[in-house]
């Protein structure tokens, strides 16, 4: 956020008067003025904080690459988004991250069912998922996965006002 500011404005914001509040359904907050939006994610690899440049909306998620039980992947990914070896973990791992990062750009976190991200064959949201991209004014979603080691990292934002 420092950056973000050092980067953007003239106001340096001292480290403590940036200071990190949530809303009341978790989504991350920062009172001070002009503060762009974002969000943090962390994992045992580490913590990672991405900032919406030009108004964007963002959401992260960090995950460690894990094995999951076909029960627990079929709780959160729709027909046709895992490869038909459904225990594959870094399969399974990319998809969660994706759906988290979508829902807390969305503001949502766990609120809302990954079911309602579809993936595949394109990008696709339901039921709360939707209305609350609805409420924000349908904007495009751009998504982007990475690994980095044993972990995955997807982030994805909104494209800038105009
Ligand atoms: C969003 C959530 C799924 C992330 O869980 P996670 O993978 O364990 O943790 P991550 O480190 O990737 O993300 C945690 C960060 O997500 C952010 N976050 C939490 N809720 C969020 C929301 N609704 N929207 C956007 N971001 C959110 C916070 O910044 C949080 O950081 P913090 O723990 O330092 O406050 C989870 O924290 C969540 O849904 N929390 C909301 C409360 C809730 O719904 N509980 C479950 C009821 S069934």
């Amino acid at each position: 956020m420092r950056r973000y500011f050092r980067k953007t404005s003239a106001s340096k914001p001292e480290l403590a008067a940036l200071e990190i509040t949530s809303d009341d359904r978790g989504a991350p907050l920062c009172a001070v003025p002009n503060a762009p939006l974002f969000s943090i994610s962390h994992c045992a690899a580490g913590g990672l904080c991405a900032v919406g440049l030009s108004g964007r909306r963002v959401g992260v998620d960090w995950e460690m690459v894990a094995p999951r039980s076909r029960e627990l992947a079929q709780l959160f990914s729709c027909p046709g988004e895992l490869p038909p070896d459904q225990d594959d973990p870094r399969s399974q791992t990319r998809l969660w991250a994706v759906k988290e990062a979508i829902l807390k750009l969305l503001g949502l976190g766990l609120a809302a069912s990954p079911r309602d991200i579809q993936t595949h064959p394109w990008l696709c949201l339901t039921g709360r998922a939707r209305e609350r991209w609805l409420e924000l004014g349908s904007p495009t979603l751009c998504p982007a996965v990475t690994q980095i080691d044993d972990s995955v990292v997807a982030i994805v934002h909104t494209q800038p006002r105009s």
